[in-house]
């Protein structure tokens, strides 16, 4: 694990937890390079890291949501999907051009708002609803032999 990954964001739930380990990772090395000076290298494969991380984690939560009928799936995806069309935003913008440092300092804000605002929110909401199920499920299998 990641010395900054802070322990309030372990859910137990392996998959979500490596997607979310990374996604962190990634927004302190984004910030790093933006204090060190943009590095435009840097800064696009941090979106092109972002655009899989929208394909690959949103589909881990929303595959979990589905199997286990979250009664808040309406908003959690509403969430994903605004986030999703905010990056796709500042991404045409970025390969377009112009000033990198300007989108470092509007991806890092962006990210940091989302980890802030979605992560270290809804997710653990969502993830203490996984682990319910999960229990639950253990439970009536236990009981079954
Ligand atoms: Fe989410
Ligand atoms: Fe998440």
């Amino acid at each position: 694990m990641i010395k900054e990954f802070p322990v309030e964001l372990i859910t137990g739930i392996e998959k979500i937890d490596l997607q979310h380990m990374e996604l962190i990772a990634r927004i302190k090395m984004l910030h790093e390079s933006f204090l060190n000076g943009t590095n435009r290298e840097k800064l696009a494969e941090t979106f092109e890291y972002v655009k899989c991380y929208i394909n690959e984690h949103f589909a881990t939560e929303e595959y979990y949501m589905i199997k286990y009928n979250f009664p808040e799936v309406q908003r959690h995806q509403e969430e994903h999907k605004e986030f999703a069309e905010k990056y796709s935003k500042l991404e045409t913008l970025f390969k377009k051009d112009s000033n990198s440092s300007d989108f470092n300092l509007d991806f890092n804000v962006q990210l940091i708002d989302w980890q802030k605002n979605h992560v270290m929110s809804e997710d653990m909401v969502l993830a203490d609803f996984i682990r319910d199920r999960e229990e639950v499920n253990a439970s009536i299998k236990n009981e079954s032999y």
